[in-house]
């Protein structure tokens, strides 16, 4: 039988992984790695850097396949999502079939955590619905970067007793949120904060957390709105690309 581990690696800082994906690590005798967009390189070194570093005294590789991209601009996100998925499960299941022999351990390493704003496990799902290809896997957890922005700003996520809501920019954008005391957004690439019409909110903004390049600002929306745009900007235009959450809260 084919094992599959689809290790969550931490949101940045090599140092975020747990023993559990340290062991998980030196089982693996195939990683795939199918980083995509501006920031490829630099997530392709941390992931190099990782096997480096915790690695000890097992025979690895790794094999690197082009990854599709969502096709931008489309009304219709859902289904740009259905498609990139359905590519990439033919590409994984290229790859578990060509790449790995019986009796073998390949390895997906995760950004965060595979549960958050992630597909890897979706899709492995997909693969061992239709059938064609047979084999087991394992999930390991890993820190998110919600968990990574709340412990750089050492805040709670929660108010006492209130809830969270985890979303998109995209979703932000456009009101789709509830009432939760305290919203953490993601994925988002056009300022949505800037739509938001409380300015006594608090915002927690962080960029590239755990990594050299962070950037944390903290304060009411009303006064550090313009700074993080400014922020934001500058860093995207410097690097290529940008990884940013936040925390709004009440
Ligand atoms: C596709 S999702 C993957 C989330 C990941 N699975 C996790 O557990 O954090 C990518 C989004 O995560 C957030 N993100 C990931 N790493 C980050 C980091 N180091 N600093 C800030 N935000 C990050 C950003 O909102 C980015 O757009």
């Amino acid at each position: 039988m084919k094992k599959l581990l689809v290790i969550g690696i931490g949101a940045g800082d090599p140092d975020y992984l747990t023993m559990q994906a340290v062991k998980a690590l030196n089982q693996v005798d195939v990683f795939f790695l199918m980083d995509k967009g501006p920031a490829k390189d630099a997530l392709l070194d941390l992931r190099r850097d990782i096997c480096r570093r915790y690695i000890v005294d097992h025979p690895y590789r790794f094999v690197e396949a082009c990854c599709p991209e969502r096709q931008r601009g489309d009304p219709d996100y859902a289904s740009t999502v259905a498609e990139l998925n359905s590519a990439k499960q033919a590409i994984f299941e290229r790859l578990i079939e060509e790449e790995l022999s019986d009796g073998q351990c390949g390895g997906f390493l995760v950004w965060g955590d595979p549960s958050l704003y992630d597909s890897t496990l979706r899709i492995l799902q997909a693969i061992l619905d239709a059938g064609r290809c047979v084999f087991e896997f394992e999930v390991i957890p890993g820190i998110t970067s919600i968990q990574a922005l709340a412990a750089r700003h050492k805040v709670p996520l929660n108010s006492i007793g209130g809830s969270l809501e985890i979303t998109t920019g995209r979703r932000l954008a456009a009101g789709q949120v509830g009432d939760a005391a305290s919203v953490v957004v993601m994925l988002d690439a056009e300022d949505a904060y800037r739509q938001v019409n409380d300015p006594d909110l608090q915002i927690y903004w962080g960029a590239y957390v755990g990594t050299a390049g962070e950037i944390l600002v903290a304060g009411r929306l009303g006064d550090v709105a313009d700074d993080i745009e400014r922020t934001r900007k500058a860093a995207r235009q410097a690097n290529g690309w940008i990884m940013d959450t936040y925390l709004l809260r009440k």
